[in-house]
């Protein structure tokens, strides 16, 4: 069960050698999670395992930038972002993630690993405002049409820049 929890201005920074690293099944389930992952989210361990990896989605984060992750690493790509994530205490910490399918002998995909670095400040700044309008579009236009309307925003972006997704990110 997911907790309502207040979210804080109280940011955690990764340090430069930071990797924070979880796998998942394929569900999002969280079958594994490395100690730095245990100490950014604030749980433990044993509350982390078996859990949906929603548990440290913070609400700023645009719906479609999830639904964009997953439809990725469904397909059997690789995916890039940088993501603000949410302490058990409330407390926030950004990262730059690569989520990358995990497959089985014959090509299945069997879970998802996440690895995570430390993310550039200045691609968090301009990233912010672009997550903030998507986040903004999805509130207003309602829970049926909210992915629609956060995708259309960062495709608007990404028209302005004349960049596909992955080069968007790599550009920041
Ligand atoms: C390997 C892996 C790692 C993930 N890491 C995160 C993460 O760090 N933060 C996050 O909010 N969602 C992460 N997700 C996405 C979540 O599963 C979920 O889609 C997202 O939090 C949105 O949750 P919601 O659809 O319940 O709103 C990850 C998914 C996978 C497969």
């Amino acid at each position: 069960m997911k907790r309502a929890i207040t979210p804080t201005q109280v940011e955690r920074l990764m340090r430069e050698d930071d990797f924070i690293v979880s796998k998942t099944n394929p569900k999002g389930i969280i079958t594994y999670g490395n100690p730095i992952f245990v100490e950014f989210s604030g749980y433990s361990e044993d509350e982390l395992i078996g859990s949906q990896h929603n548990i440290i989605r913070h609400p700023d984060m645009p719906r479609a930038a999830f639904k964009l992750a997953w439809d990725t690493i469904q397909s059997g790509k690789e995916f890039f972002a940088y993501v603000k994530n949410m302490s058990k205490d409330g407390g926030y910490y950004w990262v730059f993630t690569h989520i990358t399918p995990d497959f089985d002998p014959s090509g299945g995909i069997v879970g998802y690993t996440s690895v995570r670095r430390c993310p550039k400040r200045s691609a968090i700044e301009t990233i912010t405002p672009v997550y903030a309008q998507m986040l903004a579009a999805e509130k207003a236009a309602g829970a049926r049409e909210a992915i629609g309307a956060g995708t259309q925003v960062l495709v608007d972006v990404m028209t302005q820049m004349g960049m596909g997704y992955e080069e968007l990110v790599f550009a920041l």
